[in-house]
C-alpha cells in the first residue's frame, strides 16, 4: 500500500483527506507537513482551535514541521519519506489576507509549489527507482475571477480579480509547465466555498452557522450573491478520486457541489432550524468576484464523482457537530 505526503496536513482540507484516506485503507501511511500557522487572531472572542478535533486518531500518521517555502527542509523531508501521492494544500488560504500581503501569497502558492515539484525531480534524479505517482495542487475558484455565465467549466476564462486569485493561478501554470517538461504525474483541484465540521478560518459559511448557533444576527453582502458551497467530506472524496484514477492525469477539475446557491438561501435554510434567526442584507462587497456553479460535469465523467451533501444536509451536518461538540 502507498504512502501519502500531503502539506497543509494539519489544516481543514489536509486533515479530512488524510482521515478519509487512512479510514478507506486506501494508504498505508499519512505524512502531515505543516508550518502549525493560523490566520485568525486567536485572542479574538469566541476563536475555538479545531485542530486536534480534525483527528480521530493519529495511527499510521507522521507530522512534520515545516514551511515548504523553505526547500532545504521540504527537499529533505521528501527524501526521507519517499512519498507516493502528494497532496500540496499548503498555502495562504484567505483572498482577504493574501491581498493585503501580496509576497506572502506569492511565496506560499506559487514558490512553495515549486519547491515541492524540485525536490520530486531531484529524488527522482538521485534514485532512479523513486516515482511519484501523482502530484495533486489545490487551486481555486478564484481563478475565474467574475463569471462570465452562472455556471463556469475547466476551460472557461481565467481573470481572477485579486492577489490570492493571481497566485493560486500562477500555481497552476508552475504545477502543469514543470510537472509535463519532467514526467511528473499531476492534477489540479479547483474547489470552491468548502464548509464543514473543523473550519477555523471564518469564511462565510462559518460565520452563519456559528452565529445563526449564539443568537447573533447574520450580515448577508448582497442577498443574490452565489456560490458553490461543497461539502468538505465531498471535496475531500473528489480529490482522492481525482488522485488516484488514471482518468486524473494531467488533468484540471473543478471539485465541488455543482450548484451555486445565493447567500440568501444559506440563510434561509439556518432559519428553518433556527426560527428566531435574524438578518440583515447589505450591498455586495465589489471587491470580491462574483462567481456561481462551478460544472463538474468533466469530473463525473472522468472519474464518477457524485457528491453526497446537498446545501440543507451538509448544513445539518455542520449544526449538529458544533452542538454535539458544546463549541458554545
Ligand atoms: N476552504 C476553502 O473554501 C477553499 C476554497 C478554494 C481553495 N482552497 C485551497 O485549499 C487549500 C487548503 O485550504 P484550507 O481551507 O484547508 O485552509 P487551512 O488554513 O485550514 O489549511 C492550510 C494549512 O496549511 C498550513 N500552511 C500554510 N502555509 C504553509 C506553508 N508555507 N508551509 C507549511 N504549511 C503551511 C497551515 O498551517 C494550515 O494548517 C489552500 O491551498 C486553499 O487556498 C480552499
Amino acid at each position: 500500500m502507498s504512502k501519502t505526503l500531503i502539506t497543509g496536513g494539519l489544516g481543514f482540507i489536509g486533515s479530512s483527506i488524510s482521515e478519509e484516506l487512512l479510514k478507506k485503507k486506501i494508504t498505508k501511511k499519512c505524512i502531515l507537513i505543516d508550518n502549525f500557522g493560523s490566520y485568525i487572531n486567536p485572542l479574538k472572542e469566541n476563536f475555538v482551535d479545531f485542530r486536534k478535533q480534525r483527528f480521530s486518531s493519529l495511527e499510521n500518521t507522521i507530522i512534520e514541521r515545516c514551511d515548504t517555502s523553505n526547500y532545504k527542509t521540504i527537499s529533505m523531508l521528501i527524501n526521507k519519506h519517499k512519498p507516493d501521492y502528494i497532496y500540496h494544500t499548503a498555502a495562504l488560504p484567505l483572498a482577504k489576507v493574501s491581498n493585503l500581503n501580496n509576497e506572502e501569497a506569492k511565496i506560499s502558492s506559487v514558490d512553495s509549489t515549486l519547491n515541492i515539484i524540485d525536490a520530486i525531480i531531484n529524488l527522482s534524479i538521485k534514485n532512479k527507482s523513486y516515482k511519484c505517482k501523482r502530484f495533486v495542487y489545490f487551486s481555486s475558484s478564484m481563478v475565474y475571477g467574475d463569471f462570465k455565465k452562472s455556471s463556469v467549466n475547466e476551460k472557461s476564462e481565467k481573470n481572477p480579480k485579486d492577489a490570492y486569485g493571481i497566485m493560486k493561478l500562477a500555481g497552476e501554470v508552475v504545477t502543469e509547465g514543470v510537472c509535463r517538461l519532467h514526467s511528473i504525474p499531476y492534477t489540479i483541484i479547483r474547489p470552491s466555498a468548502v464548509y464543514g465540521p473543523k473550519d477555523m478560518n471564518r469564511r462565510v459559511s462559518q460565520i452563519f452557522v456559528e452565529n445563526a448557533i449564539r443568537g447573533k444576527k447574520i450580515i448577508i453582502q448582497g442577498k443574490d450573491e452565489k456560490l458553490d458551497f461543497t461539502y468538505i467530506k465531498d471535496l475531500a472524496n473528489g480529490a482522492i478520486l481525482a488522485a488516484r484514477n488514471k482518468n486524473g492525469k494531467n488533468q484540471i477539475f473543478n471539485i465541488t457541489c455543482g450548484k451555486g446557491q445565493s447567500l440568501h438561501k444559506f440563510v434561509l435554510l439556518l432559519k428553518k432550524k433556527f426560527p428566531n434567526l435574524k438578518y440583515q442584507i447589505e450591498k455586495k462587497d465589489i471587491s470580491k468576484p462574483s462567481r456561481g456553479t462551478l460544472s463538474i460535469k468533466k469530473a463525473q465523467k472522468l472519474l464518477s464523482y457524485k457528491p453526497k451533501f446537498n446545501l440543507e444536509t451538509g448544513i445539518t451536518e455542520y449544526v449538529k457537530f458544533l452542538k454535539k461538540n458544546k463549541v458554545f
